[in-house]
């Protein structure tokens, strides 16, 4: 088994931080989302990774590398432009061989481990009707904007459809699939949708259409697709939750900790109140402040006089004098600054090497 992880795209959605970076290279809890399922693949025992890579290529394999991080290797398998999940899989071939392998979103992060969802295939495939897929599905509350799935009677998937605007139910593909090499043939039989896309769904259509069993799971736990801001920082808090505290920093004695926080090495807390789940990277400096729950403050930022909550800040930033800043993703080498005015809130994302002065 492979595995096959699309980290390219475009990334609209997440503006202005992807014209400067990866979307899959945004940090949650203080660590890539790529990484997340990354590790995810290897705890499922799946070292064979082929990475999809676009215009970040660059960025995303120097923080991959070869993959020996992760005790896995890694190949990058470049794509010109995004077009579409299931040209990924057409320009993998080579890659892939006529291997089974796991498809994953590399900017979505699942609660639930994988190793279950593999197996349940592999021991769906000894069975006298082998599956040639298995999609993972989830309800949810607003269908339309996803991959919508019909099952018949005994649990069997019938049909596929891409943001229906009428849904035929309520159970959305989320971004993890596993395929028999059977989906070659499929990925070279379609045509690209009104988009201009090779669609992911349209390749499973047709496998259903020539008589494949595709098989789903319904999932447990959360799943976040976390290509916007609001899903980001939801992210964001539920990895935060499952943090458990660590202080290899310095906190003075008028500072104080409450929860579980993590404090990274060479990090020191000056007069400050740490209200957690909240995790603080290496050498950043938080003085004179509040920061509250949900927050992840990344490597060598300050935060000065200043209340942060709710909020993700990429390495290098500086926070100063800025009464309240909730709900934030502020880049990389970014200041926000001095709020002369009475105490309100900012809501911000703020790209990286950006400088906000208020005014
Ligand atoms: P999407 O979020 O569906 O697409 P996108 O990255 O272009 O984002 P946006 O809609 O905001 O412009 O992509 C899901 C994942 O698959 C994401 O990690 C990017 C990746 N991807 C590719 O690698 N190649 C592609 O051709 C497409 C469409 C997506």
């Amino acid at each position: 088994m492979k595995a096959l992880i699309l980290a390219g795209g475009a990334g609209t959605r997440l503006r202005p931080i992807t014209h400067t970076r990866a979307k899959q290279l945004v940090p949650v809890a203080n660590k890539p989302i790529l990484f997340y399922g990354i590790e995810a693949m290897v705890a499922a025992g799946i070292t064979e990774i082929g990475v999809i890579v676009g215009d970040t290529r660059a960025e995303v394999m120097q923080a991959l590398g070869d993959g020996s991080r992760f005790d896995a290797s890694i190949t990058f398998i470049p794509q010109d432009e995004p077009s579409g999940l299931a040209h990924c899989v057409l320009i993998a071939r080579d890659f892939l061989g006529d291997d089974d392998f796991v498809m994953y979103l590399g900017d979505n992060l699942l609660e639930q481990d994988l190793g279950a969802f593999v197996d349940a295939f592999e021991s769906a495939r000894a069975t006298h009707e082998p599956p040639t897929a298995q999609i993972l599905l989830k309800q949810v509350p607003d269908p339309h904007r996803f991959g919508i799935a019909t099952l018949d009677d005994s649990g069997n998937v019938v049909e596929l459809v891409e943001k229906p605007e009428d849904p035929p139910s309520d159970l959305a593909l989320v971004g993890v699939y596993l395929f028999t090499k059977r989906i070659h043939d499929a990925v070279a039989g379609i045509e690209p949708s009104a988009r201009g896309e090779l669609e992911i769904t349209d390749a499973i259509q047709w496998l259903l259409d020539h008589g494949e069993r595709v098989r789903c799971e319904l999932l447990t736990g959360w799943w976040i697709d976390t290509g916007k801001l609001t899903p980001l920082l939801e992210a964001n808090r539920l990895l935060l939750e499952k943090i458990d505290t660590r202080i290899e920093g310095s906190v003075d004695q008028s500072s104080s900790i409450e929860g579980r926080v993590v404090i990274g090495k060479g990090a020191e807390i000056v007069n400050s109140t740490i209200r957690g789940p909240v995790a603080i990277g290496a050498g950043t400096r938080i003085e004179d402040s509040f920061v509250g729950p949900f927050s992840a403050i990344g490597n060598r930022c300050v935060v000065l006089r200043s209340e942060v909550e709710h909020s993700v800040i990429m390495d290098d930033s500086s926070i100063n004098e800025i009464a309240r800043l909730e709900d934030s993703l502020i880049g990389s080498n970014a200041a926000v600054q001095r709020s002369r005015q009475k105490p309100r809130a900012l809501r911000l994302m703020v790209g990286d090497h950006c400088q906000i002065d208020v005014e």
